[in-house]
């Protein structure tokens, strides 16, 4: 009874932990971005870990946990990824970044090309063009990551969507 109640809020941090959310490193908010030119985009995971809170009394499920989540971790499989360059109408004005993908600048698959340990930070670094299509400039645009993985023992299917505001001019 004790250890469940210790456990549950627990269970529920080690759960999104993880889920090994990503995010768009690069470009950030607000970027000018350029018809017909190349553009770096990094999309960034955080690594699995699980911070020691150094309370003697956890000091056993921590051990427990941190065993727990590299076997969790180690176990997300990706299965692709796809980057998009939608035009909108006005800033903040998108399309629905699921439905109504836009330009698609890149499908492939996540792969690990550079780290930051220190700040818990894999990432890898894509290089798209953006299409060289006649823009009203400049416009609001967004770059949009769709990630498809799969996690934990089920497994489950994730599709996750991230989005940054860029101008094309
Ligand atoms: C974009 O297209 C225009 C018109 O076809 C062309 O003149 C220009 O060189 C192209 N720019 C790039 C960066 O490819
Ligand atoms: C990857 O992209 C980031 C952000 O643009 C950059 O800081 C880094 O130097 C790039 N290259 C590598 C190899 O990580």
């Amino acid at each position: 009874m004790k250890f469940a109640s210790i456990a549950l809020p627990l269970f529920a941090f080690v759960t999104s932990v993880a889920a090994q959310a990503s995010h768009i490193g690069y470009p950030t908010a607000g970027t000018r971005i350029r018809p017909g030119h190349p553009l770096s985009v990094q999309i960034v995971k955080d690594v699995c870990s699980f911070e020691s809170t150094g309370r003697r009394a956890f000091a056993d499920i921590q051990r427990w946990l941190s065993l727990w989540l590299r076997i969790a971790c180690g176990g997300s499989i990706e299965v692709g990824l796809v980057l998009s360059l939608q035009t909108c109408t006005s800033a903040g004005n998108c399309p629905d970044p699921v439905d109504d993908l836009g330009f698609i600048l890149y499908t492939g698959k996540w792969t690990q090309t550079g780290q930051n340990l220190g700040q818990g930070e894999i990432w890898d670094n894509i290089t798209v063009t953006i299409p060289n299509e006649t823009f009203t400039n400049p416009i609001p645009a967004q770059i949009v990551e769709n990630r498809f993985h799969l996690i934990g023992a089920g497994p489950a299917a994730i599709l996750e969507t991230n989005t940054v505001a860029v101008q094309i001019v």
